[in-house]
């Protein structure tokens, strides 16, 4: 009778724990029709955007990005990238439309933690310090004539009020900085500080977000590129606009007749997006409750943290792990999305890679296959949301532009530069995506429409643009 009992209590249990599954799954459901709407909502907010400063949550700042690299750029041009967990210093040596790039070298530092909210100072020196580091340990033929600067574009992945190609405020912080004096600041200017501090003699030529920059050195190699999307730790996407459907816009009219946008889609926010109770958590614990709800469901930063609440709700109220709660479990964002993604992609047939993971990161120890099983189908779950969303946000874009259909004279191709780390790694989110995409746009539309890997092109785009505002000013001076 006592075995019975415990039986009864264990299915029970299990019972409770597939009913979290099943309710979660549920109400992260993207049938299409779903996805439509938010693609629809999508184009709706980019005109709001556009319309007027504070028109909606969607930004849609102006990049001061009126031409895209053509290709005859020449010279040595530097490069700095900060957006995420890690930042880059590069050097690209352009060699002209021919040679197209003759040499590229970087070196890449992870940003201390705390720095992440400490001082705008601290930052930015110790930013300053890695490319002093870099230029000094330079070969010869690097090495600048006396008087002459270092032109220096600079990636930075956070959305800023910009008042020139080389100028520009942040607007706030995302993805988990939160240093407060920067807020409201030029961030050139806080750079150029930085790197007097430091002896270095560089210009900052180009100040861009990563859409911007990987939109630029996307075009650079391939001219059909209109739109480049991030998936890494944050999520945006940058397209070229005309700037005449552009109202908020009162500058002069650009003579390519463009403008690029950076969206900040990573802020879009829609009742068509299928929120659960965790993602409501999620949001109300973060450091920026509210803002960045797209964000929040499908990029990199959140995505393994949604799974460790769906876990630990199931481990509280289903004893999904056994009787006690583990308490590693407890800790927000101690499941990153590469185990997830590792987890997901896992092929043996005991699900080693996943047991592997629940003890190493969780301690979790000794669990069953049809355990290892529901968890698997939780990380599928919580991507494939991602991914669809993300499709569904690539579609409004399309839609905003006219280019979600195939027009009279024949298709024209539009390539879209993907880049971050979560489209690169996670190939399960990064498939679904692609299908999704196509799914949407329906067979035919989707044969005009291409999706680019653009390998780390934000940097050298941001050199790019570096070097083409140097040879304007050249040129008009
Ligand atoms: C965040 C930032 C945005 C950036 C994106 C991808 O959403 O706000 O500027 O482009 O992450 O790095």
């Amino acid at each position: 009778a006592y075995i019975v009992r415990q039986r009864m209590k264990s299915s029970g249990k299990w019972a409770r724990a597939m009913a979290i599954v099943k309710e979660f799954e549920e109400k992260c459901g993207t049938p299409e029709l779903k996805l439509k709407q938010v693609a629809d909502a999508m184009t709706v907010e980019m005109h709001a955007g556009l319309a007027s400063e504070g028109g909606s949550k969607l930004k849609m700042l102006i990049s001061y990005v009126d031409n895209l690299p053509t290709g005859d750029e020449e010279g040595v041009f530097y490069a700095l990238d900060l957006g995420g967990t890690n930042f880059r210093v590069l050097r690209v040596q352009l060699g002209g439309k021919e040679v197209g790039i003759v040499h590229q070298e970087f070196a890449e530092a992870s940003i201390p933690p705390a720095l992440m909210s400490q001082t705008s100072d601290a930052l930015f020196d110790f930013i300053a310090e890695k490319l002093a580091n870099f230029v000094a340990e330079e070969e010869q033929r690097f090495q600048q004539p006396p008087g002459r600067q270092r032109e220096l574009g600079f990636t930075f992945s956070f959305p800023v009020m910009q008042t020139s190609i080389n100028s520009g405020s942040l607007i706030r912080w995302t993805k988990g900085f939160s240093i407060d004096d920067a807020v409201g600041q030029d961030v050139v200017a806080e750079l150029t500080k930085a790197l007097q501090r430091k002896g270095v003699e560089m210009r900052v030529g180009a100040l861009v977000n990563d859409t911007i920059g990987t939109l630029a050195g996307g075009r650079y190699t391939n001219k059909d590129v209109a739109v480049a999307v991030i998936l890494g730790t944050g999520t945006n996407a940058a397209y070229v606009e005309r700037a005449q459907a552009i109202p908020k816009w009162h500058g002069p009219l650009p003579r390519s007749g463009e403008m690029v946008i950076n969206m900040e889609w990573g802020n879009f926010r829609s009742s068509h997006l299928p929120l659960t109770e965790y993602d409501h958590a999620l949001d109300v614990e973060s450091l920026n409750p509210g803002e960045q709800i797209f964000e929040k469901i499908i990029s990199g930063m959140y995505l393994g943290e949604i799974l460790r609440r769906v876990l630990l709700k199931m481990a509280e109220e289903a004893a999904f792990f056994g009787d006690e709660v583990p308490a590693k479990l407890k800790i927000p964002f101690i499941l990153r999305t590469p185990e997830m993604s590792a987890m997901h992609h896992d092929t043996s047939s005991d699900l080693r890679v996943v047991g592997n993971k629940l003890k190493d990161i969780l301690e979790i120890c000794n669990t069953s296959l049809k355990t290892r099983r529901v968890v698997v189908e939780l990380c599928n779950i919580v991507a494939t949301r991602g991914a669809r969303l993300a499709a569904a946000g690539v579609l409004g874009v399309l839609k905003k532009m006219g280019r979600d259909t195939l027009r009279e004279g024949g298709p024209q191709k539009t390539v879209i530069a993907m880049d971050g780390g979560l489209y690169e790694h996670y190939t399960e989110y990064s498939k679904c995506l692609e299908n999704t995409l196509r799914e949407l746009l329906g067979e035919e539309a989707a044969s005009s429409i291409v999706v680019e890997h653009s390998n780390d092109g934000s940097g050298i785009g941001a050199a790019l643009l570096a070097a083409s505002h140097s040879l304007y000013l050249e040129e008009n001076s």
